[in-house]
Parts: C-alpha cells; sequence; structure tokens
C-alpha cells in the first residue's frame, strides 16, 4: 500500500487586519481581556463576496501545486473543508474547482468544523493508500466574519474568529516511512448544542424567521469554558493515541501543530505533556481562530518558518464543535 505525503502548502490571508482597537469601537470589550484570555492581538477579515471561501481557497491551492512543482490538473480529487462555504449547498469544492479551472474531478466538503483539517488529510489518505487517487487537494478556507454578532451581546464569540485559508497537495510515496504514518477521527454528538450555530437548520419547521434574527439564533453559539475543558482533555489524548499506534514518543516529535483554538488552550496542552514551549506552533496573536483554516495556515508558517524540514516528525491535533477531535501523526 502506498503512503501520502504532504507536497505542497500554501496559505491565503485577507488583506484586512481587524485589530482588538477596532473592536473596541463596536462592543464593550479590551485589548487586554482579549489578549489576556485568548492571546489574540489581531484577525483578519474577508472582503464580502471578493475574498469568498473558495476564492481564498484556490488562491492557498495555487501556492500548494507550486511547491509540489504540480499543475492543477494534475489534481484527482479535491477535499475542502469549511463550516462558511459560499452556499448553503453546493460545497465549497464545486466553485472551488471553478476558480482552478479543473471541472470534471470529484470534489468532497468536509463538515468538521476545527477538526476539518485532521479528518480531510486522514480521508485523502485512505484513496491515496488504496491507489484510487494520486494527487488530493486538502483545502480548509473560513469566511466567519460576515457570520459573527459584533455588538456586546456576541463578544464571546466575535472576538475570537477570523478569516482565511490554507490547503495542502497529498501525493502517493512508495516510501513507507514518509508521509501520514496514522489518523484518528473522534466525535461526541451529545455535545453538539455546546458550539453550533442553530439556524438556519432543518430541524425547524421554518429555516429562518425573523424571531430567529432578533434572538440571535442565526449566529454561532459556544459554552466556552464548558469546550476549553473538554478541549484541554481530548487534545492530549489524540496526540498520544497516534504516538500509540506508531510506537514513537513524545520526545520523536519534532513540532506538534494544534487548532488554533485560544492561546491558553495550546499552553495547557503544552504543560499536559510537558512539552518544551517551542515543539508546539503557535500564530494565534495574529490571526484568531480561523476554524479548518487554521492547521493548514499554521503548518504553511511552520514549514515557512524552517520549523519543519525532511524528515521533521509532526503531529498535527484539533477539537472543536460536534464535539469531533483528532490527530494525523506525519513523517515530513
Ligand atoms: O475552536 C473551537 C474550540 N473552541 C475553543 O476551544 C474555545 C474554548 N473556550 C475559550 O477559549 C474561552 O472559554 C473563551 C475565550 C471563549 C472565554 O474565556 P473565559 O475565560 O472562559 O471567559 P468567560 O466566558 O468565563 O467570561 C468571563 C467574563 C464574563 O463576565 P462576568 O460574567 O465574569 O462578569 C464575560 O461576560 O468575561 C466577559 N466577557 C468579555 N469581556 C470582554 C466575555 N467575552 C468578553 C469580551 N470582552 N470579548
Amino acid at each position: 500500500m502506498k503512503n501520502s505525503k504532504i507536497a505542497g502548502l500554501g496559505k491565503y490571508i485577507p488583506k484586512r487586519v481587524v485589530t482588538n482597537a477596532e473592536l473596541e469601537t463596536l462592543m464593550d470589550t479590551s485589548d487586554t481581556w482579549i489578549q489576556e484570555r485568548t492571546g489574540i492581538k489581531e484577525r483578519h477579515y474577508a472582503k464580502a463576496g471578493e475574498e469568498t471561501a473558495s476564492w481564498m481557497g484556490a488562491q492557498a491551492s495555487l501556492k500548494a501545486l507550486e511547491m509540489a512543482g504540480l499543475q492543477a490538473s494534475d489534481i484527482d480529487f479535491i477535499i475542502f473543508a469549511t463550516l462558511s462555504p459560499d452556499f448553503e449547498f453546493p460545497g465549497s469544492g464545486c466553485p472551488l474547482q471553478v476558480h482552478l479551472e479543473i471541472p470534471g474531478i470529484g470534489a468532497l466538503d468536509v463538515r468538521n468544523q476545527c477538526s476539518g483539517l485532521v479528518y480531510s488529510p486522514a480521508i485523502a489518505d485512505q484513496f491515496i493508500k488504496t491507489g484510487m487517487y494520486k494527487n488530493i487537494l486538502v483545502v480548509g478556507s473560513e469566511v466567519q466574519s460576515t457570520a459573527l454578532n459584533l455588538k456586546t451581546e456576541g463578544r464571546d464569540i466575535a472576538v475570537i474568529f477570523g478569516d482565511g485559508a490554507g490547503a495542502a497537495v497529498l501525493t502517493a510515496t512508495e516510501n513507507n516511512a514518509e508521509g501520514i504514518l496514522t489518523s484518528n477521527m473522534h466525535a461526541d454528538g451529545r455535545f453538539a448544542r455546546e458550539l453550533f450555530m442553530e439556524d438556519p437548520g432543518s430541524i425547524k419547521p421554518k429555516r429562518i424567521t425573523k424571531e430567529m434574527i432578533d434572538e440571535g439564533t442565526i449566529y454561532p453559539y459556544m459554552n466556552g469554558k464548558y469546550v476549553f475543558k473538554h478541549a484541554i482533555q481530548k487534545f492530549p489524548a489524540a496526540i498520544e493515541e497516534a504516538l500509540t499506534k506508531t510506537g514513537y514518543k513524545l520526545e520523536d516529535v519534532d513540532l506538534i501543530i494544534p487548532h488554533q483554538a485560544n492561546k491558553r488552550i495550546t499552553e495547557a496542552i503544552q504543560m499536559r505533556l510537558k512539552l518544551p514551549k517551542e515543539k508546539i506552533f503557535s500564530n494565534i496573536e495574529k490571526y484568531g481562530n480561523t476554524t479548518a483554516a487554521s492547521i493548514p495556515i499554521a503548518l504553511t508558517e511552520a514549514y515557512e518558518q524552517g520549523l519543519i524540514k525532511k524528515g521533521s516528525l509532526v503531529c498535527l491535533a484539533a477539537f472543536g464543535s460536534g464535539f469531533t477531535w483528532g490527530a494525523n501523526l506525519i513523517r515530513f
């Protein structure tokens, strides 16, 4: 069986920077509160209608293709992870194809929110292992700014989230010592309502009503403290599961790339695993939480900064809405 190696990485960050100071003008919040509770200094907001989830995903993909030395036409399949698709349906993999001018190949959207870029490489790996596809484009892209309540009542969520995109090209390799060594994926739907966007959804007799808008159920809801407590348990558990499965030890891992949910969560993982600070990547201060885009953006930056080299052992881990969580252990 073949392995799947990461041949290319890329990111696209929307131009508009939104600082904590700018949010202070919109709601009752403070730079001090945001930095102390989350570590975030600024985030980026997409230009609505132009920097769409699929368009940003395409920009990140072009960079990933360039690094891989491939053309868009070499891609056999697309996996697109997002909670903020261009349309309610179809999935954003379809408009992504149009931007990249590669109609006809399969396009699968993954709706696993913050865990999207752990689930997506795991799915791609299965298609590559069986020999069904050779080159798979995995994309995480989010436009969250247009679904935030930027008034004081929405401040606990609004200050955290940002927009952006990241992509990876996964390619088949005959070398079983490199590429994705293992993946684990978990979910516990009993906690769906602890971090969710209730409306519009098919559970209601009418998709959109004035009451939904007035009551704010069209905005994301998060039971922050509850999510936090689960996150700091599940991140280390997923990482340890990946290590146990492959026989590696924590000391063997060169870099852990966690989904960027909150700097305090990253620090808690570091403490629980007794890791030196430099072994766990953090860039949340620049981008906030970009959900499915956070891991590929972080992975691309870690690579650009020389923290990942040929031979590096890297662990991706995520936890978020669903609840869903998981990890991938990858040899570059
Ligand atoms: O990516 C998916 C997974 N997501 C996560 O893992 C996020 C997990 N949760 C968190 O990161 C944190 O719980 C938050 C950052 C969301 C909140 O931090 P917290 O330390 O849990 O604060 P809190 O919700 O308990 O709020 C503390 C206080 C409250 O005021 P009172 O009741 O103590 O008077 C809030 O109303 O801070 C207030 N508050 C704010 N104040 C200023 C909440 N949001 C804000 C804000 N600015 N933006």
